[in-house]
């Protein structure tokens, strides 16, 4: 096997579109053995499957495969062809995915664990420059991009704000892109008006990815938010074909919720409830596209009726940085996230997200602390997950994905166990 076992079940589970239980019973081992099978290597209650396991699977995942073959010829060539923005190698929009090179992107991110996770170290990016140019505020998208291109070997340059750029002595979004296209091999741009990183993109051929643009989108928001989604699923038993998706707060100048919605609209039968305050609420365009989807849209004003039975809850903070302070009150107390809530109206597989920042000034109400030693919040699980999926994005952006795996060497130092102070409560449960 050429892929760690972790990466090869999992695969296989995507690609049959069935949940471990279902699983498990298909290929006619017990629940609790599968899930051994499926922890990281290295962790200590992993086990390595057998042999005749291993064989049985691929010759079912092949088969299936055969049969779907036809169907998927459409789809077929390098995944970076087939996500490509107007012939361009540059990641703008969830709109260039469809759900099965989503879940290719995905296969890659799997792969790219062992290096998220310290076990294993890459050079497929060495030589490879990255320019960051972030021009809002941003610590997530920026560092993680950053710390991604690096964990494959390449290096980065940034800059950061109007002020210490020379958008700050009237240079144009062209003559910028330009420039850097002569400095480096791969731009991530931040910038606070909506469509301004399609125009760097337009003024240059190397690959640019939209970190985030005004109210906009946030395409490796979303991606990784999928991701997150579809792993802990997979860990829950779960299929997100059905699934009830909540999303609160902010969702009419939250980018990522924009492009959240539209990536989940790639799957089938979603329920979706939109929980906003009066003047926050998702965008017609976005309702109208969801609901052609087939999928059911419930808009409601109230916490406590739109979380029951919700499978996810996606919180987000009050982007009071685009617009006037007195046009909108923001959260009220009653519309925060918090422990005694979620007991109240959902279950113990319910998963709490937020693409973070989270608010924690007082008076803020946003998502509550109080849930921070409750296994059901996966917010850094989600930050952790940025890694891997950044990676992938890279890899395909730049062609070197299929090199990744044969490069692989363990690494040098000794990283922690567990990188977060709760972690331990969590750890294997992957
Ligand atoms: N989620 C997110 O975009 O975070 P940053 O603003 O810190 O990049």
């Amino acid at each position: 096997m050429t892929v760690s076992q972790q990466v090869f079940l999992r695969d296989s589970m995507r690609r049959l579109n069935l949940t471990r239980d279902v699983f498990a019973a298909r290929i006619g081992v017990k629940r609790r053995a599968l899930d051994t099978w499926l922890l990281p290597e290295g962790s200590q209650e992993f086990r390595t499957m057998p042999e005749v396991v291993s064989r049985f699977v691929t010759e079912i995942v092949q088969n299936e495969g055969l049969l779907q073959k036809y169907a998927q010829s459409a789809q077929s060539g390098p995944l970076r062809d087939r996500i490509a923005y107007h012939g361009k190698h540059q990641l703008l929009s969830v709109d260039q995915f469809t759900r099965e090179s989503v879940e290719d992107l995905f296969r890659i991110a799997d792969q790219m664990q062992p290096i998220a996770r310290r076990q294993k170290v890459s050079r497929v990016l060495e030589g490879a420059v990255l320019g960051n140019l972030f021009f809002e505020a941003s610590t997530r998208t920026r560092v993680s991009f950053g710390a991604a291109f690096c964990r494959l070997g390449g290096s980065v340059c940034d800059t950061t704000g109007f002020t210490f750029s020379s958008m700050a002595k009237g240079e144009s979004i062209y003559d910028t892109s330009r420039v850097m296209s002569g400095y480096v091999d791969a731009m991530v741009i931040r910038h606070p008006e909506k469509g301004s990183v399609a125009e760097f993109a337009q003024a240059t051929n190397i690959p640019v990815v939209n970190g985030g643009d005004g109210p906009g989108e946030h395409p490796s928001q979303a991606l990784l938010d999928l991701y997150t989604i579809l792993t802990e699923f997979s860990r829950l038993g779960k299929l997100l074909d059905g699934a009830h998706i909540a999303l609160v707060g902010d969702l009419k100048y939250g980018r990522t919720v924009h492009s959240l919605i539209k990536l989940l609209a790639l799957y089938r039968g979603l329920k979706f409830t939109l929980i906003a305050p009066r003047g926050l609420e998702m965008p017609d365009y976005l309702l109208e596209e969801t609901g052609k989807q087939g999928h059911t849209i419930v808009q409601s004003s109230s916490l406590e009726e739109g979380l029951v039975g919700a499978d996810v809850i996606y919180a987000t903070r009050v982007q009071k940085e685009r617009f006037a302070a007195e046009e909108i009150e923001g959260y009220t107390p009653d519309f925060q996230v918090n422990k005694a809530i979620v007991d109240k109206c959902c279950g113990p597989d319910v998963i709490v997200m937020h693409p973070l920042p989270r608010d924690s000034r007082e008076g803020a109400h946003d998502l509550s602390v109080d849930l921070n030693h409750d296994t059901r919040l996966a917010i850094f699980r989600q930050t952790d997950n940025g890694i891997p999926v950044r990676m992938a994005i890279f890899a395909v952006l730049l062609g070197v994905e299929g090199l990744v795996q044969h490069s692989l060497r363990d690494v040098t130092w000794s990283p922690p166990s567990h990188i977060g102070p709760d972690d331990s409560i969590l750890h294997d449960m992957d």
